[in-house]
């Protein structure tokens, strides 16, 4: 496995396995690897040749600065992992070398609307930070997939929406959300819960789930499910952000003809704030 830090040397050895005719898988993470990643690192090799992994923490997906220099890094640990999980390249870039200039890419990243709802509401900018980070990743690997989780489902949609603006030859490939036995999403953030709060962050799901088992028996007033889910996580000891019910496929609010949904849930937790969404097919 290679690990390298600058566009050059990554741009090189992506050129050598095109013109060998190697699919190129490209896995974006920042680092602190845990189930929820590996998972996405097993599926990429059932979509390709060649894994490449990001480990960038993008400062401007970060609304504050201490955010950003508490966030877990665990680069020793995650190049180990990485290694065993059978990865050809870890790009390790620094802030300057994403950044620089000369790296922008040509097209006009678009913003959209949902970009400033949902978490966007509650994170200004964190969305418009994810899309100029990975149009630049995109733009250094030229992956032919790239496979994110659905754990992270809203960004999953504006990163569909952002090739689809851009015309980029890249597949999308999503990833089922990876759970701990009591239903928690691996997360990265979980770290911040201490174990009171780690005890009590099973109820993000479990309110998720009775969302979605409501619905499914026949109850459709979907703004009382939300208010009522919102009461769960306030009564568990949570700060509920927003519970969400939206069309699976725009994040817009479902129409009667709606094919999926999609129940989504932002809460904080002492010092982390936890995201989880549960899929629902209406037909
Ligand atoms: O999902 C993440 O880990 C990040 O948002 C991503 C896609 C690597 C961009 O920094």
């Amino acid at each position: 496995m290679r690990v390298v830090k600058t566009v050059a040397e990554l741009r090189q050895q992506v050129k050598v396995w095109k013109s060998e005719h190697e699919k190129i898988v490209f896995v974006p993470t920042m680092g602190n690897l845990h189930a929820g990643h590996l998972a996405l690192i097993k599926h990429a090799h059932t979509f390709g040749d060649k894994i490449v992994c990001s480990i960038f923490v993008n400062a401007l997906q970060f609304e504050r600065d201490e955010d950003l220099q508490t966030y877990p890094r665990t680069p020793e640990q995650d190049i180990e992992a990485l290694e065993s999980e059978d990865v050809d390249l870890v790009f390790m870039p620094e802030h300057d070398e994403v950044y620089a200039e000369k790296h922008k890419p040509k097209n006009v990243i678009p913003k959209h609307p949902i970009n400033q709802e949902l978490c966007g509401e509650y994170r200004p900018g964190f969305f418009d930070g994810i899309v100029e980070v990975v149009a630049r990743l995109f733009d250094m690997v030229t992956p032919d997939v790239a496979v994110f989780g659905e754990k992270d489902y809203q960004q999953l949609v504006i990163i569909k929406l952002l090739v689809e603006d851009l015309s980029l030859p890249i597949k999308i490939e999503s990833v089922a959300t990876q759970r701990e036995e009591d239903g928690l999403a691996y997360s990265s953030r979980n770290a911040y819960l201490n174990p009171q709060e780690r005890t009590k962050a099973r109820h993000l799901h479990a309110a998720l789930m009775h969302v979605k088992t409501q619905i499914e028996s026949g109850f459709k007033n979907f703004e009382a499910l939300e208010q009522q889910a919102m009461g769960q996580l306030s009564l568990a000891g949570f700060q509920p952000d927003y519970v969400a019910i939206r069309d699976a496929v725009d994040l817009g609010n479902p129409a009667y003809a709606t094919d999926s949904i999609v129940i989504l849930g932002a809460a904080w937790l002492g010092k982390a704030r936890l995201i989880d969404n549960l899929l629902l097919q209406m037909r």
